[in-house]
C-alpha cells in the first residue's frame, strides 16, 4: 500500500484512539510486513505505520546508505531521517493519527536515533532493539522527558556495547527519559525484548497520559 504516500507502507488502524500509534521501522533487508505482528504483540490496540526502507543494499532495503556494517553514510542518515519525518507528518494527516512511538529493530532503530535529535517533535518515543549511534555530530537537541526504551543484545556481534551505552548517554543529555537494557542474547529479537518492551510501553503510555 502507498496510498500517495511517499513511502510504500501498511497501515493497521487501532481499536483505541488514546493508544499511541507506533512507526514500525525494520532491519536490513526486511520490508513493511515484518514488524506487523511484532507491533501488535507490544502495542495491541494502537495504529501501526510500517513503511519500507527506500535504501536498496544488494536488493535488500534499509532506511539510509552505509559503507561498509557498522560505518554510515551519515550524510544520506541526515536526508533520510527527514525524509522519513515528513512521510510521518504526511501519514498522521492522511490517517488522522496522533505523534507515533517508533519501534525500530536494528537499521530501522538506528534510522529512529537519526530522528530523535534532527526532528524532536516527530516521535513521542522510542523503542530501539539493537541500536547504535547513527551520526557522530547530532545537532542539540531538546528531548526533555520524551520516553525512549533501548534494548541491546549482550552477545550482540554486529552492534557494539560501548556504541549502544554512547547513544543512551547522548539521548540522556538531551533530556530523554531513558531506559536502557541489555539481555543475554545476540542480534536477533527474544521473546524477553517483546514482554519487556510491551510492559515498558503501558507504562509511559500512562505516564504520558497522566502528565
Ligand atoms: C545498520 O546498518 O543500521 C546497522 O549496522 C544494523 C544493520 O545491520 O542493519
Amino acid at each position: 500500500m502507498s496510498g500517495g504516500l511517499s513511502f510504500i507502507h501498511r497501515f493497521e488502524p487501532g481499536t483505541d484512539a488514546a493508544a499511541p500509534p507506533l512507526l514500525l521501522l525494520h532491519g536490513t533487508g526486511g520490508n513493511e510486513d515484518d514488524l506487523l505482528p511484532i507491533g501488535r504483540m507490544i502495542a495491541p490496540r494502537s495504529s501501526l505505520l510500517s513503511p519500507r526502507g527506500k535504501v536498496l543494499e544488494g536488493g535488500m532495503p534499509r532506511f539510509f546508505r552505509r559503507l561498509t556494517e557498522g560505518v554510515f553514510d551519515e550524510e544520506d542518515v541526515r536526508r533520510r531521517a527527514l525524509e522519513l519525518s515528513d512521510f510521518v507528518a504526511e501519514a498522521r494527516a492522511a490517517y488522522g493519527i496522533a505523534a507515533p512511538f517508533a519501534l525500530g529493530y536494528s537499521n530501522g532503530a538506528n534510522i529512529a536515533a537519526a530522528v530523535l535529535p534532527l526532528r524532536p517533535d516527530v516521535l513521542a518515543g522510542a523503542i530501539l532493539l539493537r541500536a547504535m549511534v547513527p551520526l557522530s555530530d547530532a545537532p542539540q537537541a531538546n528531548l526533555r522527558g520524551k520516553p525512549v526504551l533501548i534494548m541491546s543484545g549482550a552477545t550482540d556481534p554486529i552492534i557494539p556495547a560501548a556504541k549502544a551505552a554512547r547513544l543512551a548517554s547522548m539521548l540522556k543529555q538531551a533530556g530523554a527519559a531513558v531506559e536502557h537494557r541489555t539481555l543475554p542474547v545476540g542480534h536477533e529479537l527474544s521473546q524477553a525484548d517483546i514482554s519487556f518492551a510491551r510492559a515498558w510501553l503501558e507504562k509511559n503510555q500512562a505516564l504520558a497520559k497522566a502528565s
